[in-house]
């Protein structure tokens, strides 16, 4: 292994840990490990830039700085948090913000550690430099992250800084879009890779088929990025980035000519939404999106995955929503014979379908947990 490499964590979602591994594995990342909701992985700085602009289903990198034990009391918390030789890793004029994840059973009060943790740090800045970096919650330039656990701390940098669903292509949303990082992990957990039609036929926002169109065209989804945490780092090399960038670039390449990616709604302003958004992640190019009311539609020609998040609304009556989700499969049924159907719901589909799903997964969707379910129609 590269002496210059050191151990990263990719944080994800619950249920993505596995497609995120195979996604470090194939980018060259060294010895990935899935952890929870998160991978364990090796590289260099350069891997680091690399790994920020292509990962799909990662929504921070951290580099580990520090495992503290035995935080037994405050005065523990501070000396050891103070211990840290900051100063190496940024300047004293950064703004700083500490994200906690994580408990400690023997401090257990949360905002008291990033307290602690932020006066042990601007302490330390002052002695040794005579300023002390400010604190700032929103658009921090370094954002330092704390896992407490037991007694214990994981100290990382999060070279990512805003998370990296924070892709920069989404301008116009609708009520209820869906996190692009929990997106691109739907196209991976259904296996999809560019080689048959891809349709989302309640696209909304148009997030699932821009994901696919990202992922068939090889575009790296952080490349709208203008901003990443590690740019505030002491040990930022400008040209190796700018080289990084423009090599993953050469990988971009037309999605295959014999495959579609589709989107449809049946409310025009959100196609409108959609639209704008495919411009602004330049691929309205390879994808379809139309207004149209999935009742109305049939299936084209060809082999044909279709990914979608039915709308759920809680304030629906049972009914009403089993008579939506009962249309939903009839039509399925009778014009979508031979798709691959691939359906994340709060509330499983298997009632309305004659057919048990062929995979399953368990999710989150933001709080919510979901169903994530492939069926094979006949
Ligand atoms: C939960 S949202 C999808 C969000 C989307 N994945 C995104 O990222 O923005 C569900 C969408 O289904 C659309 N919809 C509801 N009934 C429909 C129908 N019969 N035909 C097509 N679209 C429909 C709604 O307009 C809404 O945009």
């Amino acid at each position: 292994m590269n002496a210059e490499n050191f151990k990263m964590i990719a944080t994800t979602f619950k249920g993505l840990e596995k497609v995120l591994a195979r996604e470090v594995q194939e980018l060259g990342g060294q010895r990935p490990r899935p952890l929870v909701r998160a991978v364990e992985f090796y590289g260099d700085r350069g891997f680091m830039y690399k790994a920020n602009l292509r990962l799909a289903t990662a929504l921070r990198i951290l580099k580990p700085l520090a495992h503290l034990r035995n935080i037994k009391s405050v005065a523990a918390l501070y000396d050891k948090i103070k211990a840290i030789p900051w100063e190496a890793y940024f300047d004293a004029g950064r703004t700083v913000y500490f994200h906690i994840s994580g408990r400690l059973d023997t401090l257990p009060h949360t905002h008291f550690v990033s307290q602690k943790a932020k006066d042990a740090l601007a302490d330390r800045f002052r002695e040794i430099t005579g300023y002390r970096p400010s604190v700032s919650k929103e658009n921090p330039d370094v954002r330092i992250d704390l896992h407490l656990f037991r007694d214990q701390i994981s100290v990382s940098l999060d070279a990512s800084g805003e998370p990296l669903f924070k892709r920069g292509y989404r301008t116009a949303t609708g009520p209820a879009p869906i996190n692009e990082v929990l997106a691109a992990g739907l196209l991976r957990l259904a296996g999809w890779k560019g080689q048959t039609h891809l349709l989302d036929p309640m696209c909304g926002s148009g997030t699932i088929p821009i994901e696919g169109a990202l992922m068939a065209a090889n575009i790296p989804p952080g490349i709208f990025r203008e901003k990443f945490g590690f740019m505030q780092w002491k040990d930022f090399d400008a040209d190796l980035y700018a080289h990084i960038r423009n090599a993953v670039l050469k990988h971009v390449r037309e999605p295959l000519e014999i495959i579609r990616i589709m989107g449809y709604d049946k409310e025009p302003y959100m196609v409108e939404k959609a639209m704008k958004n495919l411009q602004s992640a330049g691929v309205e190019q390879f994808v379809h999106c139309e207004a149209k009311d999935f009742f109305r539609t049939r299936k084209i020609p060809g082999p044909v995955t279709m990914v979608f998040n039915p709308p759920y609304d809680r304030r629906l009556p049972v009914a009403r929503r089993d008579e939506f989700y009962r249309r939903i499969v009839r039509h399925l049924e009778e014009n979508y014979q031979r798709a691959e159907v691939w359906i994340i719901s709060e509330q499983s589909f298997d009632p309305y379908f004659n057919r048990r799903p062929f995979r399953r997964f368990q999710l989150m969707n933001g709080k919510i947990p979901v169903t994530f379910a492939g069926y094979k129609m006949d």
